[in-house]
């Protein structure tokens, strides 16, 4: 329970939808075997820091037949998810309670098919630049775990982020697949399904960043997809 914020009542209360939650501690030995909780054997998405977990409820509704995992450090927040996707009886729909630093003591090499960060702390002093989850030292983790072919799918509203991001995965090797600097008025992402913060900074007119790298083919001049 050392890996877990200290909310023992959250926590325990966690554990009661333990068929839809999987609480990360000393005891865990699913490792490898996320797919054995799914009725559907598609790929398997994972969002990173899911918070209430809007943008998969919708994911997992259009798309029964793929596989999804929140991850989540938060107990309280993870709880309102879990409690709300609870009602809508989705069967491709999973949450874990950890922190992302431990993905690789989650998931095998290779089990993930593709990452999702949405809107993630921005962490603005530099000082701080390790805990965002665009940081280098998060990069590398996410390649033990993504298949060979996986992408990370990241949106933000905020531009210092995004930039910072953009550099920090061409500068570990991976590829842009996909950019653009205001998501909702450009074709990019078909559907577009909108977590709970983009809906909050789309109303406020702010433009939503997005883009797409992998370990793998580069965007070619004039922005098609090499
Ligand atoms: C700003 S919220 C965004 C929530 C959601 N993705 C959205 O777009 O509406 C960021 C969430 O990430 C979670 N988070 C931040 N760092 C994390 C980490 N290292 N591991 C797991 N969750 C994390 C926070 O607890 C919070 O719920």
């Amino acid at each position: 329970m050392g890996r877990l914020r200290r909310r023992p009542g959250m926590v325990d209360a966690l554990r009661e939808f333990s068929d839809l939650v999987t609480v990360f501690d000393d005891s865990f030995s699913g490792r490898g075997q996320w797919k054995t909780r799914f009725p559907a054997d598609g790929p398997l998405f994972v969002e990173l820091g899911t918070g209430k977990g809007q943008y998969l409820r919708q994911a997992a509704e259009q798309n029964p037949t793929q596989c999804f995992i929140g991850m989540e450090r938060e107990p309280g927040v993870l709880l309102q998810a879990v409690r709300k996707t609870r009602q809508l009886g989705l069967a491709n729909l999973q949450f874990v309670l950890a922190d992302v630093q431990y993905l690789p003591q989650i998931f095998a090499p290779g089990e993930i098919d593709g990452l999702y960060i949405h809107f993630c702390d921005p962490w603005p002093k530099s000082r701080h630049d390790k805990r965002r989850l665009t940081h280098p030292g998060f990069i590398a983790i996410y390649r033990t775990v993504l298949a060979a072919d996986g992408a990370v799918r990241f949106k933000t509203d905020n531009r210092p982020l995004f930039d910072y991001s953009l550099e920090s995965f061409q500068g570990c090797g991976m590829a842009l697949t996909a950019l653009s600097y205001d998501l909702h008025a450009e074709p990019v992402v078909s559907p577009l399904i909108m977590t709970e913060y983009e809906a909050k900074f789309a109303a406020a007119g702010l433009p939503i960043h997005y883009c797409e790298a992998r370990f793998g083919p580069a965007i070619e001049e004039g922005g098609g997809i090499a």
